[in-house]
């Protein structure tokens, strides 16, 4: 149950920033940038030492005022105090959201039903170090006593998303003797192709499942066990090569796995908000405890700075309530985000959960449909390859596509040219959707007449751009903060529960339903669809 709340569409902000959208569609981008010359600076934020240019934006100084009313009148500030202040602001799941707990150091204090939780936080980071470091040293042993020297992360979703993005971002800060790999599909393939060249006595599974009921995990942890038992044959050989990280310490007892290498974490820790807490194992025996508590530092920076700044400085704030612009007044579907870095290849799918899961709801708070556009798409691909892809669309296609451009001063590889080529097309690019090129510069250069609309670039194509130093641990935790306090941000406007995902329920129970009429050998009464019914039997007669 909820108090009710003004309804969004009735707030003065978002009245007068229809009026204000209405007057800009027509307005270019060049006009804004011709009318001042000062903009490309003006227009920037920087804080955690990570720096936003935000003035390829289609907006004014009106509009910025206005989204920050909208800010205020939606109650961010209100809504930020709850969420670090502990409150259940996951209503429909009456839960705490605290991913900020995990990253808080131990000085600080934060109640959860009265009780101050940054103790046990740390309690489990201190049994993850040592954990990690005794597989690190090599004092691990497995089960026949030879060190373990493959780790598999099996999870889905948030167990999953966070450990394989941040293992690929952070690769260069990982122990290269060890080799981590991360299965998560109940398709059998992934199992199969993630241990096919390694050998069970030097393999440790980390079983990642903040429920321990994960069809897909506990499916790919059986078959794990069995894996295991097919060479070392005996049980006792399960302590010695499975840990696991839930927080359901009675499931993973029964599953067989010695509560004493359990990490736990907590209910008020979402799935797609974890990959800093023990979700992170994967991670942390990667890097070291040392990278991952630098990591987590870099969360927090990142959370003071979003719970601190005033807003026209915040920048999740600024991010989020331009992502609500677009989505809302300009019919926007998608947002492009594009890392020029081959270290970020996993975080565009990382932000599809964070974002999507996350604002992908069609009620507000107080059980109203929603009569605005919530969570857009998210999608992307690093830099450069997507541009010889799906740019062209970006560009040149109808439909408006605000792009986050991420790039990096520094390269972790520093080859010859590549860094200067690769940050060329970020600039290139921005300029390029923003500016574009019109007839008159074509024809200036002699194009053709009848080619000249095939090589024109309409501009006006929105882009913000995001610069650090370079990839480290801090670095990645504060892009991954960004993120996930824009998010929240965008959720406060919208009014709705970011923190549930009731959305993927009806799917699991229907396949629940499913299994048996699949591998029944009798032919079972189907009461489906006839559609549904077809398909089962067609795959029946099949298979
Ligand atoms: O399918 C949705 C979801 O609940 C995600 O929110 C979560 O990250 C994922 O499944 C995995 O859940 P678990 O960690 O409990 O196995």
């Amino acid at each position: 149950m909820s108090e009710s709340v003004t309804p969004l569409e009735q707030l003065s902000a978002w009245k007068a920033l229809e009026t204000n959208a209405a007057s800009l569609k027509e307005t270019h981008l060049r006009e804004l940038f011709t009318s001042d010359p000062k903009r490309g600076e003006r227009l920037t934020a920087e804080a955690a030492g990570i720096f936003l240019d935000y003035s390829k934006h289609r907006v004014t100084d009106e509009t910025l005022k206005l989204l920050l009313q909208l800010a205020e009148e939606s109650g961010l500030r209100a809504k930020i105090d709850a969420m670090f202040r502990g409150d259940k602001i996951n209503i429909t799941e009456n839960r705490a959201v605290l991913h900020v707990a995990l990253r808080a150091p131990k000085s600080e204090k934060i109640f959860v039903d009265g009780k101050d939780v940054v103790p046990e936080v740390h309690e489990v980071l201190d049994r993850m170090s040592v954990f990690a470091d005794s597989i690190r040293s090599g004092k691990w042993l497995g089960y026949t006593d030879k060190p373990i020297k493959n780790i598999v992360n099996v999870g889905i979703g948030g167990s999953d998303l966070g450990p394989v993005m941040a293992y690929e971002a952070l690769r260069h800060y990982s122990d290269r003797d060890l080799t981590f790999r991360f299965v998560s599909n109940v398709d059998g393939t992934d199992f199969a192709e993630a241990t096919h060249d390694l050998d069970p006595e030097e393999t440790l599974f980390i079983i990642s499942s903040k429920t321990f009921t994960t069809l897909e995990t506990m499916t790919n942890a059986h078959t794990a066990r069995a894996w295991v038992l097919g060479k070392l044959e005996h049980q006792a050989a399960i302590a010695k090569h499975f840990v696991a990280v839930s927080t359901n310490a009675a499931e993973v007892s029964k599953f067989g796995i010695d509560t004493a290498n359990m990490f736990g974490f907590w209910d008020w820790v979402g799935g797609r908000y974890s990959m800093d807490s023990a979700i992170g194992l994967s991670t942390m025996v990667a890097i070291g405890p040392e990278n991952f508590r630098a990591l987590l530092a870099g969360f927090h920076e990142m959370d003071e700075h979003f719970r601190t700044t005033p807003f026209e400085k915040n920048l999740p704030v600024l991010m989020g309530l331009l992502a609500v612009w677009y989505n809302d007044f300009f019919d926007a579907q998608t947002v492009g985000v594009l890392p020029y870095d081959q270290y970020l290849k996993r975080f565009p799918a990382y932000l599809q959960q964070l974002t999507m899961e996350s604002n992908g709801k069609h009620v507000t708070l107080d059980g109203r449909h929603v009569t605005y556009e919530t969570g857009p798409i998210f999608w992307g691909e690093p830099g450069t390859n997507g541009q010889h892809s799906f740019y062209q669309l970006i560009h040149q296609g109808t439909k408006l596509i605000p792009c986050d451009f991420i790039g990096f001063f520094k390269s972790l590889n520093p080859l010859g040219r590549h860094h200067d080529l690769l940050m060329s097309n970020v600039f290139a690019q921005a300029e390029a959707l923003a500016f574009g090129k019109t007839a008159e510069e074509l024809r200036a250069e002699g194009i053709a007449e009848w080619l000249v609309p095939h090589k024109t670039f309409e501009g006006n194509r929105p882009s913000s751009v995001i610069l650090t130093e370079k990839i480290t641990p801090a670095t990645l935790g504060k892009l991954v903060a960004l993120y996930e306090h824009s998010v929240f941000t965008q959720g406060a406007v919208w009014q709705i529960d970011s923190f549930d995902q009731w959305g993927v329920e009806l799917g699991k129970v229907l396949a629940v339903r499913i299994i048996p009429e699949l591998e029944n050998t009798d032919e079972p009464a189907l009461k489906h669809d006839s559609s549904t019914n077809a398909l089962i039997r067609r795959y029946r007669a099949h298979k």
